[in-house]
């Protein structure tokens, strides 16, 4: 049975500019210092807005001695062309430059509000890979699609779109699931929901190939908090928790964190 390292990665929206986003992964640094994790308990990643990127990156580089788990920097989107006339746009090898080791994609804000497909998706995720960038690949179903009994097949069709190129390069990406009812709602999934669907996401990626589904982290996203983070990263299929609203908060983020330690 292959060990995945958990990973709780906070997803800090359209909030903090420089300044602020450097205080808060202080914040979290600190935190995470004083809560005397085991080495190798835990990853930490921290998406700030793209104008935050490259403070935070050297905030957390000047700390890099004092981390006692590893903290990394992640964007939350990226235009999947390298450069040319695309105004307005930031691209891998430019997040890269700006410290950035990996990339939120196809956050299902992204797939609601800004028109992203599944093949769009597919094309930011084969462009963070080829760049060196380690993905965070998002799915999730709407409360329509959950209600006509159609979660699991919405599930396979996004995770379809971008499984061949994840498994190009096994265990670099991640894949989240965020039910979209469940962000910033308030209104967590189970852990038996969310397993079941982890389960089913696992499945799928053992149809390409065991070893790349062994070694692929699932990350759960929707309304974790620090008092249901426990029930859910027990479940065996999820590997980490893709935080928002509560990754804005340093407290409750290294909360979250704290709960992938066995209790006690
Ligand atoms: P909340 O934790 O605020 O529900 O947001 C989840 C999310 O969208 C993370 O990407």
């Amino acid at each position: 049975m292959t060990k995945r390292v958990p990973l709780i990665a906070g997803n800090w929206k359209l909030n903090h500019g420089g300044p602020s986003s450097c205080a808060l992964a202080l914040d979290v640094v600190r935190g995470l210092a004083a809560g005397a994790f085991p080495r190798g308990s835990v990853e930490v990643v921290l998406a700030p807005p793209f104008t935050a990127l490259a403070a935070v990156s050297a905030t957390l580089e000047e700390e890099a001695a004092s981390l006692s788990v590893p903290v990394e920097v992640a964007a939350q989107n990226l235009y999947p062309v390298d450069e040319g006339a695309f105004t307005g746009e930031v691209s891998a090898p430019m997040l890269l430059d700006a410290g950035c080791k990996w990339v939120i994609i196809g956050h299902s804000e992204r797939r609601q509000l800004f028109g992203e497909t599944d093949e769009g998706v597919e094309a930011k995720v084969s462009a963070a890979l080829r760049a060196g960038l380690r993905p965070i690949a998002c799915v999730g179903e709407t409360w329509e699609e959950r209600s006509a009994g159609s979660t699991l097949e919405v599930i396979r069709r996004q995770v379809s779109a971008f499984a061949a190129a994840l498994a190009a390069q096994p265990g670099v990406g991640v894949i989240a699931y965020e039910p979209v009812w469940a962000i910033g709602t308030g209104q967590v999934a189970g852990p038996d929901e969310a397993q079941a669907v982890h389960a089913a996401i696992r499945a799928q990626l053992a149809e390409i190939n065991q070893q790349f589904a062994d070694v692929t982290r699932l990350l759960y996203g929707g309304s974790v908090k620090p008092d249901n983070a426990r029930g859910l990263l027990a479940c065996p299929d999820i590997d980490g928790a893709l935080v928002g609203g509560a990754s804005l908060k340093a407290s409750a983020f290294v909360g979250i964190a704290a709960a992938t330690l066995p209790e006690g």
